[in-house]
Formats: structure tokens, C-alpha cells, sequence
């Protein structure tokens, strides 16, 4: 099965052709194609992702996507051939929000054959509705214009299939599971039976970890995506040894870390952070060493809510997934901490260039849910981008 995948939930508008092999959850998975274009540069002039600004680049680039992953997969067939007038006025129809995207589709429709693409597989939620309509719409595009059937995916499911995925096929998972995902919008801790099942057991009541980094990044005057700027500026620190405490007089508060419950708070750290940034002229060396603090704060929390989930429900797998699973010193920590403590429990952290946002874990958890594909025209009335859509409704 050929699968092509989108991705335009937030800030990277990507699109890849994977083949798998054999059935969910034992296929090998070829990466065939792999297109990916990172809007960073537009939104950080802005601090943070700019939906309209986003939209409007998920409608410039995922032509020139699609094109990239194709030729990549070697599925770029480039005899002419002129669409139907019909389609043409249905393309215009699916794609009139989407400004250019239409013009673009049909101009690459007509140069380039239909490829063998068994599957789409299109990313509904959750994310940023504006631009997760694009992809959605472009995706019902394709299928009515290639006859392909449709599977709408969960953008955090595709985190967790991007957790356990080795470049070739997904790992042996032993359950009961536990999957913490730590995004720019989710902290979550998501208690899994069997493949497939959620159960949503705690999560931030006010900022997601991400976000909470982006937000403490820009008090110290750092670009956005704040979580890796963090990161280089914590490393400083522990390079010279250098404490908040020491330098500032600054502990930071490790929030709700032993309520009875699987939640967590980060708005209080943040605040915490602004008081202590507000109105000052902070030295090189404080910044690194509240970077430091800053991180070790939400990397305890973390930690240590995840071990009361792993304590209570007899977790055989722990499955780390998100955008802020790309910071190094957070995987070296939970893989001490949990190595030690719980030599048996298996931990999966994705590899590097699976953790943020990219479109082959759309394909796996596509393949997951390829018996729950819609033919063209019940794709086009069935699915529908949802901002909010939980892992927990899969
Ligand atoms: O999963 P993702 O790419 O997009 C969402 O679905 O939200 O996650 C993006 C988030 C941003 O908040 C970013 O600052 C954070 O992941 N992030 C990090 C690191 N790299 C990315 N946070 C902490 N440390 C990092 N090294
Ligand atoms: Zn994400």
C-alpha cells in the first residue's frame, strides 16, 4: 500500500509517500518521499505561529510539496494529459478558501499523471483550524481528481506513531502503555491498553510545556521556537556550572508535582520567570542559568507525574511524543531516571527529525486506521479539520 501523507496542523506544511508492507501493526514502512518546509522564518517576526500568515503558506507550498515527494518516490509521471472541465470547476469549488491553490493543483494536474497512490492519509486535528482546512481541502482535491480514498488522522496519534517508529517498522509495544505527549499546544498523559486505544488520564489545565518555552524564551529575549533556544542556553549553564539560585536568588516552583492526580500546571513557572526577568538588566550568565532552572523545573514535573501514571497502572511502555520530546537534556533525563528506577519498562523518544511537526507519522497513523478509509465523495462531506479533535475520540 502507498500511502501519501499531509501535514499542515501548524507551522511546517509537509507531505510524504510511504510504502508499507504487509498490515498494521507489523508492516515494514519504506519512506519513499519526504517533502518538508518549515514557516519559521515567516512567524518569528511575530513571536509565535500566525494562523492567516500560515494558512496562506500551506496554500504556496504544498504543490511544491507534493511535487518534491513524488519525484523523490519516483512517482512524478509527467506525460500530459488535460483534466476534465468538471474537475476543474470542483477543484475551484474544494479549494476557493485556499488562495492559489487550486490554479497551482490543476497547472501540476495537468503535466504529471496520475500516480499509484493507494491511500491519503491528511492530518484533521487537532491544530490550528485555518490551516489544517488546507490540507484537509487539498486532500480531498487529490481525491477526486486521482479517485484515491481518504483517511483523516489524529495529529497526536501521529506523534505517538512517530515514538515507536525505527525508520522501518514499529516497535514491539508491551501494554498496558503510557504516552506523554509534550507539544506546543498538548501535555498530556494518555494511557494505552492496546494499539489504538486512548484513554486520556491528566493533562495541563492551563499552558501546554511547549508553549510555557516559547513564552519564557521570549522574557530572555530569545526567538521563537523558544524550547530550542532554551535548550543551548541551559547547556551553557551546566557547562559553567552556573545556578539561578546562586546567581539570582531564584528557585522556580515545580508545580502540582505531588498532587494526587496525572495533571500539571506551567503557567505558574512561567509567572515565576516574569517576576523574576521583569525590569531587570540580566547578565549573559543569569539568562543561562534561569534557562537552566527553567528547564530542570518542567523536566521534574514532567518526570514526576509521568512515574506516578507508570506506578499506578503497571506501565510496561513508556512512549514519549511531541515537539518538545526533540530536547536532548529532557531525553537523557527521562532515560536515566527511568532506566534506573524501572530497568524493565521499554522507552520509546522518537528519533531525531520525528519529534516535531512532519508528515510520515500522518502515514503510519494512517496505516493504522486504513480500514476506516472514505471513497472520494464520502471524504467530501465526512471529514472536517477540528482544532480540538482528542486522541482520546480515536
Ligand atoms: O509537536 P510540535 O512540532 O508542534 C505542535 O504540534 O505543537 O511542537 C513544537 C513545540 C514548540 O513549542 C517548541 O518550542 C518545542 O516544541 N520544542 C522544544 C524543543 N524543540 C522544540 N521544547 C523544548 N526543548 C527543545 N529542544
Ligand atoms: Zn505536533
Amino acid at each position: 500500500m502507498i500511502i501519501l501523507s499531509i501535514e499542515t496542523s501548524c507551522d511546517e506544511t509537509a507531505v510524504s509517500i510511504v510504502e508499507a508492507l504487509g498490515d498494521f501493526p507489523t508492516a515494514t514502512y519504506e519512506i519513499r518521499g519526504n517533502a518538508l518546509f518549515s514557516q519559521i522564518e515567516t512567524h518569528r517576526e511575530f513571536g509565535g505561529v500566525f494562523p492567516s500568515l500560515a494558512k496562506r503558506e500551506h496554500a504556496l507550498t504544498l504543490v511544491p510539496m507534493l511535487e518534491e515527494a513524488l519525484r523523490q518516490a519516483n512517482l512524478d509521471n509527467r506525460d500530459h494529459h488535460d483534466p476534465f472541465p468538471e474537475d476543474i470547476s470542483h477543484i475551484h469549488e474544494l479549494l476557493f478558501r485556499e488562495p492559489g491553490l487550486a490554479d497551482n493543483l490543476l497547472s501540476f494536474s495537468d503535466t504529471h499523471n496520475t500516480p499509484a497512490i493507494d491511500l491519503i492519509a491528511v492530518t484533521a486535528g487537532p491544530g490550528l483550524e485555518p490551516a489544517l482546512w488546507v490540507g484537509v481541502n487539498f486532500a480531498k482535491a487529490l481525491s477526486h481528481l486521482w479517485n484515491t480514498a481518504v483517511v483523516s488522522v489524529n495529529h497526536m496519534e501521529g506523534h505517538v506513531f512517530a515514538s515507536v517508529f525505527n525508520g522501518h517498522s514499529l516497535a514491539h509495544v508491551e501494554f498496558p502503555a503510557l504516552s506523554l505527549l509534550i507539544s506546543g499546544a498538548h501535555t498530556e498523559l494518555i494511557l494505552m491498553k492496546q494499539w489504538k486505544q486512548y484513554e486520556k488520564i491528566g493533562q495541563t489545565r492551563d499552558d501546554a510545556v511547549g508553549e510555557a518555552f516559547d513564552k519564557v524564551a521570549r522574557m530572555l529575549g530569545l526567538p521563537y521556537p523558544g524550547g530550542p533556544e532554551i535548550e543551548k542556553l541551559a547547556a551553557q549553564a551546566r557547562e559553567k556550572k552556573l545556578h539561578s539560585k546562586d546567581l539570582l536568588g531564584l528557585e522556580l516552583p515545580r508545580p502540582m508535582l505531588t498532587s494526587p492526580d496525572y495533571d500539571f500546571s506551567f503557567s505558574g513557572i512561567k509567572t515565576a520567570v516574569r517576576y523574576a526577568v521583569e525590569g531587570k538588566q540580566l547578565t549573559e550568565d543569569e539568562r543561562c542559568a534561569i534557562a537552566r532552572e527553567f528547564q530542570d523545573a518542567v523536566t521534574q514535573v514532567l518526570i514526576g507525574k509521568t512515574q506516578r501514571a507508570v506506578d499506578a497502572y503497571g506501565i510496561q511502555s513508556l512512549i514519549i511524543g511531541g515537539g518538545v520530546s526533540a530536547s536532548a537534556h529532557l531525553g537523557e533525563m527521562f532515560t536515566d531516571f527511568f532506566n534506573y528506577h524501572y530497568p524493565d519498562l521499554r522507552l520509546y523518544i522518537p528519533e531525531k527529525g520525528l519529534t516535531t511537526d512532519n508528515s510520515i507519522m500522518i502515514a503510519l497513523a494512517g496505516h493504522a486506521h486504513a480500514d476506516s478509509a472514505l471513497d472520494a465523495q464520502q471524504a467530501n462531506t465526512l471529514i472536517r479539520a477540528d482544532g480540538n479533535r482528542s486522541i482520546a475520540d480515536e
